[in-house]
C-alpha cells in the first residue's frame, strides 16, 4: 500500500504554481497535434485526455473546431484553471471529469465510444503494476473498435523522477505488451521537451489503432 495521497499532492501541486511554470507546461502541444493530424478525425470526435491537468492541448484541439472533449484529471483544482481559461462555448465543448485514473469510481467508469485516449505525462507515475493494469483495462473498456490511442511517457532514457514522485519508463514495445495484440503501433518517436526551467525531458510518442471489434 502506497504511503502518498497522490489526490492531495496533486491539488496542492495545481494550487501552489501557476501552469505555466509548471515541469510539464507546453505553449503549444505540438507532437501531440501532429498525432491528432494523423488520425484523421471529424470534429465531433469524442477525445479523451486522461490526466488532462491544465493542459493547453485542450485549448489547440478547440481551436481546431473539435467539438466532443473529455478532461479528467485527479485533481479538482487543475481542470478549474483550464476551465477558467476557456470560453463558454469552449467550456460546452469539454466534458470536465474529477476521478482517479487508478481507482475509478464515477465518470470514468461510465466512459464508452471514445475515439481518441489521449495521455502525456501520465501513465509513468503508475510505478504499481495493479495501477498500470486498471488504467489499461479502462482504456480497452472505454474505447471505440478502431479507436486512437497516444500516449506520450519517459522514455528508457528519460527522467526517474518529475514533481518529486517516482515514474515507471517505457518504450514503444513495451506500451504494445500493455495494450495487447489487438492494437496496432501506427507511429512511434522519442522527443526532447524543454521544461520552463530549460531542463530536458526524454519522452517516447506513441500513436496505436484498436484493430477490430474483438
Ligand atoms: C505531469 S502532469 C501532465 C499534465 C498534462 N497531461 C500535460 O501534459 O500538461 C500529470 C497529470 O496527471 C494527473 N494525475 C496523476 N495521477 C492521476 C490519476 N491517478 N488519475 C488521474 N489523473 C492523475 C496529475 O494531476 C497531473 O495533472
Amino acid at each position: 500500500m502506497s504511503e502518498i495521497d497522490y489526490k492531495s499532492h496533486w491539488e496542492k501541486v495545481y494550487n501552489k504554481t501557476e501552469f505555466d511554470k509548471l515541469g510539464w507546461y507546453e505553449k503549444e502541444a505540438a507532437p501531440s497535434l501532429d498525432l491528432i493530424q494523423l488520425c484523421n478525425l471529424p470534429k465531433d470526435a469524442k477525445i479523451l485526455n486522461v490526466g488532462a491537468g491544465a493542459t493547453t492541448f485542450v485549448d489547440d484541439l478547440l481551436k481546431l473546431g473539435y467539438t466532443n472533449l473529455l478532461a479528467n484529471d485527479i485533481s479538482a483544482p487543475a481542470l478549474e484553471v483550464l476551465k477558467n481559461r476557456l470560453n463558454d462555448e469552449h467550456q460546452n465543448n469539454v466534458k470536465f471529469i474529477v476521478d482517479d485514473l487508478t481507482n475509478p469510481t464515477k465518470e470514468l467508469l461510465k466512459i464508452n465510444n471514445i475515439d481518441v485516449w489521449h495521455d502525456r505525462a501520465v501513465l509513468h507515475f503508475f510505478t504499481d503494476e495493479n495501477d498500470q493494469n486498471t488504467y489499461f483495462d479502462l482504456l480497452r473498456k472505454g474505447l471505440k473498435p478502431r479507436g486512437f490511442v497516444i500516449i506520450a511517457v519517459f522514455n528508457l532514457e528519460g527522467a526517474l523522477k518529475c514533481s518529486g514522485l517516482d515514474v515507471f519508463r517505457y518504450d514503444a514495445d513495451m506500451l504494445q505488451n500493455k495494450l495487447g495484440n489487438n492494437f496496432k503501433l501506427l507511429k512511434t518517436f522519442n522527443y526532447t521537451y524543454t521544461m520552463p526551467s530549460g531542463d530536458e525531458r526524454s519522452y517516447v510518442y506513441t500513436l496505436f489503432q484498436h484493430l477490430s471489434n474483438d
